[in-house]
């Protein structure tokens, strides 16, 4: 099984979005039972809290429940349980690549490499913004979450052929 860890800051706004939109594209694809999904933060400070509730509704307003998710600190372990570690934001990317052992920092990723442009400077903070602001981060994800279940397909099919 390929496994995809999300993470930002509080993990109650993008990474659980991140996770409900990639795994609601990998059940569509039939592969739920080929690539899990997880999300966590890089601070403890929402441990055991649902997503933001604007989060939940811009999510329900796009047909993805998220509101079963639960906030959790990334700890050291992650970066061997998961194959992907997929950061926010550049701040979330440094804070990983701190806390993560030498040898496994190629697992770190910033979302926004999988974009169409490839090149984006991270998913923006919605928390201390209005509505529409959760608006314009679940559109980026869509497109860094498509981006990002196309390589690991591609990955997995090159493996397979090996
Ligand atoms: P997230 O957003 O990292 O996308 O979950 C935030 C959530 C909470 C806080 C900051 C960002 N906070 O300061 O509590």
């Amino acid at each position: 099984m390929t496994k995809v860890l999300f993470v930002c800051l509080g993990n109650i706004c993008r990474s659980p979005t991140a996770e409900g939109v990639f795994r609601n594209l990998v059940r569509r694809q039939n592969l739920g039972d080929a690539i899990g999904t997880d999300s966590a933060g890089t601070s403890g400070w929402h441990i055991g809290a649902p997503p933001d509730p604007r989060s939940c509704a811009e999510a329900q307003r796009r047909g993805i429940r998220i509101d079963d998710l639960r906030s959790r600190k990334v700890e050291v372990a992650d970066f061997s349980r998961f194959d992907y570690v997929i950061a926010m934001d550049e701040a979330n990317r440094a804070d990983l690549e701190d806390l993560c052992p030498t040898p496994l920092r190629g697992r770190i990723h910033l979302f926004t490499e999988f974009a169409p442009e490839g090149t984006g400077s991270g998913v923006p903070d919605p928390y201390y913004g209005g509505t529409d602001g959760f608006a314009r981060v679940f559109d980026l994800i869509t497109e860094c979450a498509e981006g990002l279940l196309a390589r690991i397909v591609a990955e997995r099919r090159e493996s397979n052929a090996r």
